[in-house]
């Protein structure tokens, strides 16, 4: 048996813990949400909480009260039973039928509104699930990138959600709900962001070994940085130079043609389009920062960072890799 004071301290130390995690930093939470989807998910969740802790409250409370009010004691007769009463089998029949329907009209509004229908003005995004990337089109801007989705705040997007292989799920915390890439089958997912940031995702239905490594960023900007960022990718790449034009020339002779494309350069189709990886704020689907030291470990043997990867260890020595990174982080 803990002493008295003792299991206090405890408890408080607990509690602290406990606590601590609501403080965090915490870019995967879906409590801040910062688009309209989100919030109206939000809303309903803390709707739904609402009722949920009113319901804990009111039972425990008479649940504690009838345990004390008839609680056996020496000399005592035993407490008279009701059986039959006519006001309190409404009452208990009314109240949760009442509460049910509190709760499922939000719930089914909700659900028509994160599956309305984009509007006109929406920008069109097409986003491919693969093991283990995503492929990023903006048909309407002529851009393809991967695991990098930029948008104006202020303007809804519609994602065309399709796999390439096996299921996924496109999800982004603070930017609403998961919406599952399904073969055969083109799902939509419309939101307008509302606050400019950098919001983390992560692939959400189990897809194989690296399920866990298929992540991606929304970059939500201003209306100016965005077209900024679109005009940047719609102009071919520079001309490499220097150790960038060696490494061009591996990347023709190694075997990087067969899967990726850079425009102007190669027309590859099983891997990410690299015509401006230079630019990305990361690597391998969200996985490593897009920093020289991480695309070499990367290029040296792409298995051993991202589990099942289908990028193969392509034996490179040293000096083709420090090239291919020069070339690579000219891709701006
Ligand atoms: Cu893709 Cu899990």
């Amino acid at each position: 048996m803990i002493p008295g004071p003792a299991r206090v301290i405890l408890l408080l130390t607990s509690a602290a813990l406990l606590l601590a995690g609501c403080g965090l930093d915490s870019p995967m939470t879906t409590v801040e949400p910062k688009s309209d989807l989100g919030r109206a998910i939000h809303e309903l969740f803390m709707n739904i909480s609402g009722w949920a802790l009113l319901i804990f409250v009111v039972v425990e409370a008479l649940l504690i009260g009838v345990v004390f009010a008839f609680r056996d004691r020496p000399g005592r007769e035993e407490p008279r039973a009701t059986h039959g009463h006519l006001g309190l089998e409404i009452a208990w029949t009314l109240v949760p039928v009442i509460i049910v329907i509190a709760i499922a009209v939000p719930t089914i509004a909700t659900i028509f509104k994160t599956n309305a229908p984009p509007p006109r003005e929406a920008l069109a995004i097409e986003v491919t699930g693969h093991q283990w990337w995503w492929e990023v089109r903006y048909p309407e801007l002529g851009i393809v990138t991967a695991n990098e989705i930029h948008l104006p705040v202020g303007r809804a997007v519609s994602l065309s959600l399709k796999t390439a292989d096996v299921l996924h799920s496109f999800w982004v915390p603070q930017l609403g709900g998961k919406r599952d890439l399904i073969g055969g089958k083109l799902n939509n997912l419309t939101f307008t962001a509302d606050v400019p940031g950098e919001y983390p995702g992560q692939c959400a239905e189990f897809c194989g070994v690296s399920h866990a490594n298929m992540r991606l960023l929304v970059v939500a900007q201003s209306t100016a940085d965005f077209e900024a960022w679109a005009g940047r990718l719609k102009a071919p790449p520079a001309p490499p130079s220097g150790e960038a034009a060696k490494g061009h020339q591996a990347f023709l002779a190694g075997g990087c043609v067969a899967c990726h494309t850079i425009q102007g350069v190669a027309a590859g189709v099983l891997g990410p389009d690299l015509t401006h990886i230079g630019g990305r704020k990361t690597l391998a689907a969200g996985i490593l920062k897009n920093t020289p030291d991480d695309l070499a470990r990367w290029l040296k043997d792409p298995p051993a960072t991202k589990p099942g990867a289908l990028m193969p260890k392509l034996g490179l020595t040293d000096d083709q890799v420090a090239a291919l990174v020069a070339y690579l982080r000219s891709l701006k």
